[in-house]
């Protein structure tokens, strides 16, 4: 059974019964229900939402009660979320919860939806040749005013789009605007929790996304992004040719520099390729790499994508399957969910514009000169390769009218009757570990923060069983790990010859530098694949050291320095909240900390 097909029928009779009253999904652990919330919590006369609500039921006793969760986004639907991973976060926390989510104000089978076009065919129509669809050109690393003069003759462009858009958005949605955001979300699921659960505490687990500090948001998100490609271009030359396919670029001696020039190489080759006609763009490019450095399990795939495009270029031909690039809202798993009356043509929402500018600070008078000449900056200080990707939703704000009737801006430090637990990512390309630090920093005792030594974006990127058993302590005994603490990772970067994150230290760790000693590299590698051949002969004995180093990688480590970036993102965090947090905030603009805390994807 496609349980995305069948949803939308089995809510739509949810809806119409009683609140909360749970139907359940055939064949499967799910449920579902509606649950009807005031469109404004401060006036009632506004009217009222109905959010889509899901649950994975527990499957070991004694029951506790229910997390809630959120996948990010913004505008990510809880109900994909469940579908896909609701299994997953079940084991993870202990099994002995309901795992709710459901999809917020704006977003999938929830009412009202953000809509911004009349069908799926007007949408595309309204980007098609455009440039914000195409993504932004650029050159080199804009050093040369050829270059600069080139990106800049893009803005007018996309100013206009950006006002039509918020014209289009505006007809069609019109008051929904001022009611989706991160505040009416959280006093949101505070009102699910009440209803499920009674006066509770509230179990939270959030999962990527944070605020947004005006349109300068890729400024703080992609601080890491360059460490998560460093890691991309060092495993590849620890992998060697063939098992990544970049690993002798320049020849046996490649290293990654070698590789970063050749990428950087590619990219102005493109760029020159998109101006002949051609269906392969820079932007194109950077985002395929920006989308596979969230996922590392990606990369062998990346590096033979990246040489197809080079072949592709050289030849001058078309790709045999062009390259589309991702449309500029969020790209989510949505196989729709969506809207009970939805047929494949629907349009998507826009969720993730609306809700990122429905929180964001009043942008004055910015304009879309000033987004370029700041995504120049980010490019010059930041990162050179992913400072020109367009399409983050703060790009969006300057040209945004609306503002959510309720917007959260602190303060992040209060006290908790119970301490969270943040968990970020050592190199994750869009919400970076100092950020995460921050939030811990904000909350002093009231939170306690473990890294994973890892890349891709949260610590669910990529399986780290040791990461597994702080959650599962946590949520079902309510143990927390020492502050500070760090996990490793269970994860194959390139799986034919077996590089981990932990082999490139051993690399970093070489007596020569890797880049003018490729003897050293070469023997680096062989021992990788001598501990593979050991891994496969002495399975048992490797089973119990490994299970040896997963305690031992949980050890001390010192507190990092607060970032000066001053955001608010974390990587992803679990919460045990006190209900009593969110209700002796009686002020109308003082709601929860926990907002913040929630997740950006
Ligand atoms: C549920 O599973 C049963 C047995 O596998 C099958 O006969 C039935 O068609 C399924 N129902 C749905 C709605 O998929
Ligand atoms: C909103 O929902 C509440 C509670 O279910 C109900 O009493 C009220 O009449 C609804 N308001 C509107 C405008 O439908
Ligand atoms: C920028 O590009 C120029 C020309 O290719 C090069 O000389 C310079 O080193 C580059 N600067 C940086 C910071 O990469
Ligand atoms: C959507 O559904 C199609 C067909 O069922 C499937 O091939 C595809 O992988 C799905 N995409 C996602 C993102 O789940
Ligand atoms: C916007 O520009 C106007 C006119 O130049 C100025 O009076 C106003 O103070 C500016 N607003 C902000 C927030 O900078
Ligand atoms: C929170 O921060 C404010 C402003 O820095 C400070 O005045 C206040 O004492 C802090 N509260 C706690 C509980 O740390
Ligand atoms: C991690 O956990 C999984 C599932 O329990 C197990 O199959 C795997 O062997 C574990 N890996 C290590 C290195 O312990
Ligand atoms: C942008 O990032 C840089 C480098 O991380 C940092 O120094 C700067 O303060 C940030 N600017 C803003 C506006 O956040």
């Amino acid at each position: 059974m496609n349980l995305r097909r069948a949803l939308p029928a089995i809510l739509s009779a949810a809806a119409v019964s009683a609140d909360l009253a749970w139907k359940q999904v055939p064949n499967s652990t799910l449920e579902v229900a509606a649950h009807v919330v005031p469109l404004d919590w401060a006036d009632a006369s506004v009217g009222n939402a109905t959010l889509a609500v899901i649950r994975y039921k527990s499957t070991v006793t004694p029951h506790l009660g229910s997390i809630f969760v959120n996948p990010g986004g913004p505008g990510g639907s809880g109900l994909d979320y469940v579908i896909g991973t609701g299994q997953t976060l079940s084991e993870y926390t202990g099994g002995q919860y309901h795992i709710v989510s459901w999809d917020p104000r704006g977003v999938g089978a929830t009412k009202p939806v953000v809509k911004c076009f009349e069908s799926a065919a007007a949408e595309k129509e309204f980007w098609r040749g455009t440039v914000p669809n195409a993504g932004l050109e650029a050159r080199g690393n804009f050093t040369s005013q050829d270059d600069l003069d080139a990106f800049y003759a893009q803005a007018d462009e996309v100013d206009t789009l950006l006002t039509k858009l918020e014209k289009r958005c505006s007809q069609l949605s019109g008051s929904t605007l001022a009611y989706v955001g991160t505040a009416a979300t959280v006093r949101d699921m505070v009102s699910l929790a009440d209803t499920i659960e009674g006066k509770k505490l509230i179990n939270y687990w959030g999962v990527s996304y944070g605020t947004i500090i005006g349109s300068y948001f890729v400024n703080n998100s992609i601080t890491s992004a360059e460490d998560t490609f460093a890691g991309f271009t060092q495993a590849c030359v620890m992998a060697g040719y063939p098992s990544c396919a970049l690993g002798n670029i320049a020849g046996p001696h490649t290293s990654p520099g070698d590789i970063a020039t050749w990428i950087h190489q590619l990219l102005d080759n493109a760029y020159d390729y998109k101006k002949r006609g051609g269906d392969i763009s820079s932007a194109s490019i950077r985002d395929r790499i920006m989308g596979d450095m969230y996922n590392p399990t990606n990369w062998p795939d990346l590096a033979t994508a990246l040489l197809d495009m080079y072949d592709q270029i050289k030849a001058g031909k078309s790709p045999a399957a062009p390259l589309v690039r991702p449309k500029l809202r969020r790209q989510s798993n949505t196989n729709s969910t969506s809207d009970p009356d939805s047929h494949p043509e629907a349009a998507p929402d826009y969720s993730f514009q609306a809700i990122t500018c429905a929180d964001a600070l009043d942008s004055g008078n910015t304009t879309t000169k000033d987004v370029f000449d700041e995504i120049v900056r980010v490019t010059r200080e930041v990162s050179p390769l992913f400072g020109p990707t367009f399409g983050d939703a703060g790009f969006y704000c300057h040209r945004w009218g609306t503002r959510a009737v309720e917007r959260y801006t602190g303060p992040w430090n209060r006290t908790l009757a119970n301490p969270i637990l943040v968990i970020g990512n050592e190199a994750d390309p869009i919400t970076p570990f100092a950020s995460a630090q921050v939030v811990a920093d904000l909350l002093g005792n009231s939170a306690v923060i473990i890294q994973q030594d890892d890349f891709g974006h949260s610590s669910l990127a990529e399986r780290s069983n040791c990461t597994i058993a702080v959650i599962t302590q946590y949520f079902s005994h309510g143990k927390l790990p020492i502050e500070g603490s760090m996990c490793g990772t269970n994860q194959v970067l390139f799986p034919a010859t077996p590089i981990t994150k932990n082999s490139l230290a051993a690399l970093a760790s070489a007596p020569t530098p890797i880049s003018s000693d490729a003897d050293e590299l070469a023997k680096l590698r062989q021992k990788n694949q001598i501990l593979l051949g050991m891994n496969i002969a002495l399975c048992t004995i490797v089973l119990a050291l490994l299970i040896l180093l997963v305690l031992s990688i949980l050890r001390k480590r010192k507190a990092r320095g607060r970032s000066g970036a001053g955001a608010k993102y974390d990587s992803a965090h679990s919460a045990m909240l006190r209900k009593d947090d969110f209700e002796d905030s009686t002020h109308y603009t003082d709601t929860t900390p926990y907002d913040a805390l929630r997740p950006r994807q």
